[in-house]
């Protein structure tokens, strides 16, 4: 028999514990796949004392000493499943410059710095593999760093977060607040340790920073990503989206093409926005992701399933731990990180959509002329407007055709100021065709 492939685990929580339970019951599989079997050398956890449930380990293999498990002779591969960027970077960079393995499902580091990643893996001629860590169960990253690099990939839009996936889905179908469904969310192990991550879009832009990454060969980071979370949709929002047969998601959008001089570069943006029911992502429900990728020979392709939960994470976990114990036993390491194209960032007023727009205004002669002449000076052309009486106020919806974001921006701080407007209610993008 091969000598054992031993693994570190690093975080025995939602997913680390589904890992620690795909490992005993698919034992025979796994060796099969890979040709030796896999061993757990030790699981590193905060508290040694937590109730795990039922786990097929005894206590001697947990630790509270992860660097200490990582810098053990014995261990070939380190699989990280704690999060956040310190100590994770520490561990991994160590793991990585000793030349073992890494699998990590930690967008947030990688997005953060993935750079002293990619350059440790380098250095120690190691498998660095992060399949979790965008769209938990969908393959996609594979596909993205593998399958389309005869090809060029031009945008990628997608729903990468479930927690406000599951949220706005229920708010949309069953009216429930927002509070109550981001409980249901934690409840069921899609959301973060700190759910703010997911509800404010940092979730989000790191995975839309990775995938960027990939897609464009440009190292993208966390802070060149636009990001808008989505704790001031409202029920009314909602309400006003279905009047207008559209549904409110957090869409990730990167895109690669000219900026306002013409230079090629690349966009990252993460926002909620209106989309028209008939469109794919629309049909998105629960903590499910999608995410369509579009390239110039290959067209449109979709990824779609589980974007959160402990066992459909630890489905893209192992399916990592396969390929680089399968490397590891072959003497040989994937293709290293591809960033050749350096792309720089487009700043986010470049970027051009249609927005609806919800203001409350005085019920007078000439605001609506002088609410239509505002967008007019910054160049914004309006598609439809509804206007609806409530005494001495009125609420007027407006949505526009494609503007930039600048120019939207401009308009609203106009509006803003303007007499008879007493508030901005809310500015919502709406993507898709109309
Ligand atoms: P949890 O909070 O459920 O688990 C974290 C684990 O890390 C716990 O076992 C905890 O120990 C351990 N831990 C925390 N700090 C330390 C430390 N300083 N030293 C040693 N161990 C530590 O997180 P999740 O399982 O939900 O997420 C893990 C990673 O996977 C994160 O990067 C997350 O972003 C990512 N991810 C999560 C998904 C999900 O659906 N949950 C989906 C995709 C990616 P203890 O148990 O003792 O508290
Ligand atoms: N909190 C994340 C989400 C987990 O809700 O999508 C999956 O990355």
């Amino acid at each position: 028999m091969t000598k054992p492939v031993r693994v570190a685990l690093l975080g025995c929580g939602t997913v680390g514990a589904e890992v620690v339970r795909l490992l005993h019951d698919q034992a025979a599989d796994l060796t099969a796949r890979i040709g030796a079997p896999i061993e757990l050398a030790g699981i590193a956890v905060r508290r040694l004392g937590r109730d795990r449930g039922a786990l097929p380990v005894g206590p001697a293999v947990f630790t509270t000493d992860p660097l200490g498990l990582v810098k053990r002779d014995d261990v070939d591969v380190v699989v990280e499943v704690v999060g956040g960027i310190e100590p994770a970077r520490t561990w991994l960079v160590e793991a990585l410059r000793a030349g073992k393995s890494v699998v990590t499902a930690n967008k947030a580091l990688l997005a953060e710095d993935g750079a002293s990643l990619h350059d440790a893996a380098a250095e120690g001629g190691a498998d660095l593999y992060y399949e979790a860590a965008v769209a938990g169960a969908i393959p996609l990253l594979r596909p993205l760093r593998e399958s389309l690099h005869g090809d060029s990939v031009n945008r990628v839009t997608g729903i990468v977060n479930g927690t406000t996936n599951y949220i706005l889905s229920a708010m949309d179908a069953t009216g429930a607040g927002f509070a109550e469904a981001l409980e249901q969310a934690t409840e069921l192990g899609y959301a973060e340790a700190d759910p703010t991550a997911d509800v404010e879009g940092f979730d989000a832009a790191a995975k839309g920073a990775i995938l960027a990454s990939l897609a464009f060969h440009t190292r993208v980071g966390a802070a060149d990503v636009h990001r808008e979370g989505i704790t001031e949709v409202t029920a009314a929002d909602v309400a006003s989206a279905k009047a207008m047969g559209c549904t409110i998601k957090l869409l990730c959008i990167a895109s690669r093409g000219p900026d306002a001089a013409g230079v090629d570069s690349v966009s990252v943006r993460v926002h909620p926005a209106m989309i028209p029911r008939t469109h794919p992502l629309a049909g998105v429900g629960d903590a499910f992701n999608a995410v369509f990728v579009e390239a110039r020979a290959a067209g449109q392709l979709m990824f779609y399933g589980r974007g959160a939960g402990g066992a459909p994470t630890a489905s893209a976990v192992l399916g990592d731990l396969v390929a680089v114990a399968r490397n590891r036993l072959a003497g040989v390491r994937a293709a290293s990180e591809s960033a050749y194209a350096a792309l720089p960032i487009r700043p986010m007023g470049e970027a051009v959509t249609r927005y609806h727009i919800s203001l409350d205004v005085a019920d007078r002669a000439g605001v609506l002329a002088a609410v239509a002449g505002v967008f007019a000076g910054h160049g914004v052309s309006i598609a439809t407007v509804r206007q609806s009486g409530r005494g001495e106020d009125a609420e007027l919806v407006v949505v526009t055709h494609r503007a930039s974001d600048a120019a939207l921006a401009a308009t609203v701080a106009e509006l803003r100021d303007l007499e008879h407007v007493r508030a901005i209610v809310s500015v919502l993008r709406v993507e898709g065709e109309p």
